[in-house]
């Protein structure tokens, strides 16, 4: 029997595939969805300590081979998503998905972790150190020494499972530099990767998004082999207790494969998700379950990792 379920810390899940945090997930409507669906999870749009309208739009935009956005964190505020997931967990204590947060001020997002600490939340949470698309503010996971400060200030009062979700790398130094400050830390999962910051897409003479004068983030086939390559190198470097969840460029069962090829415990699907809504994880289970047996492989653990080089 071909299973795709899998582990993240003490979590299972009955199949690897969830939606990635900002595609469909803002409502309470939205995330029951994905709760009935075949997704193994999901992951709540990004919460900031209060609601937030998010930039003006457009904001999102398609090509033929993927997305650009600059959402600028519309949400409903934190409160909302811990309240519905404080619920969830009191019909179902083994229910697990992920509350994805982060403050607007390093301030902000103390007191949003400080507030799930202390509350009867038991569930996975994800620090999102990567959203491209807030006017002034920088990516934090690209400020090595703040990344590695917030995180030490975190870990002497939070004590949950925490991951963090990052944005691509694309030098061998900074895998090294990153990893050896994610070593540093009690974290239960990464999160690899969000979009490609501050793309630009133009038709005809004009950029597509109105928010950043058309700057945003790059998601979909675009990003594929970026993500393939972040996840691999953090799996190369991580100490085995941190795993990963692998994001960027799914759309079939093949690419789910290869993100699991990689070192990926768990797959996020985010553009392909946006088009085809809640069927496509039944969709890229059923070819992902085809793939495995075609190989002989009984479940993740078969080739997790276990990418080959060439000689
Ligand atoms: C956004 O809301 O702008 C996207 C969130 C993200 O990329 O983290």
């Amino acid at each position: 029997m071909v299973s795709t379920s899998t582990q993240i810390g003490n979590f299972y899940f009955d199949n690897c595939l969830m939606n990635a945090a900002g595609v469909r997930c803002m409502t309470i409507e939205d995330l029951e969805a994905i709760r009935h669906s075949k997704a193994g999870a999901f992951v709540t749009k990004t919460a900031t300590l209060e609601e937030r309208a998010g930039n003006p739009s457009p904001r999102m935009a398609s090509t033929p081979l993927g997305t650009i956005n600059s959402m600028g964190l519309p949400n409903q505020g934190f409160p909302y998503y811990l309240d519905y997931l404080l619920s969830l967990q009191k019909n179902d204590p083994n229910q697990s998905n992920i509350l994805s947060v982060v403050g607007m001020s390093q301030m902000e997002t103390h007191v949003i972790l400080q507030t799930i600490q202390n509350s009867d939340y038991q569930g996975l949470v994800e620090l999102n150190l990567s959203c491209p698309n807030v006017p002034g503010k920088p990516q934090i996971a690209y400020d090595f020494d703040t990344t590695e400060s917030l995180l030490k200030e975190i870990f002497t009062y939070y004590k949950k499972p925490l991951g963090v979700k990052l944005p691509p790398y694309f030098d061998i130094v900074h895998f090294d530099q990153m990893a050896t400050i994610l070593n540093k830390f009690p974290l239960t999962f990464i999160n690899s990767v969000n979009s490609i910051g501050n793309g630009l897409v133009i038709n005809d003479e004009t950029v597509v998004i109105k928010p950043k004068n058309g700057f945003g983030g790059i998601g979909g086939d675009y990003i594929k082999p970026t993500a393939l390559a972040n996840v691999h190198a953090f799996y190369q470097r991580l100490k085995p207790s941190i795993q990963i969840i692998g994001t960027g460029g799914v759309k079939s069962g093949r690419d789910a494969f290869e993100h699991i090829l990689c070192g990926a415990s768990m797959v996020q699907i985010g553009s392909a998700f946006g088009y085809e809504d809640v069927a496509i994880f039944k969709r890229i289970q059923e070819e992902l379950q085809a793939i495995m047996k075609d190989k002989v492989y009984e479940n993740l653990n078969d080739f997790r990792g276990k990418l080959h080089y060439l000689d």
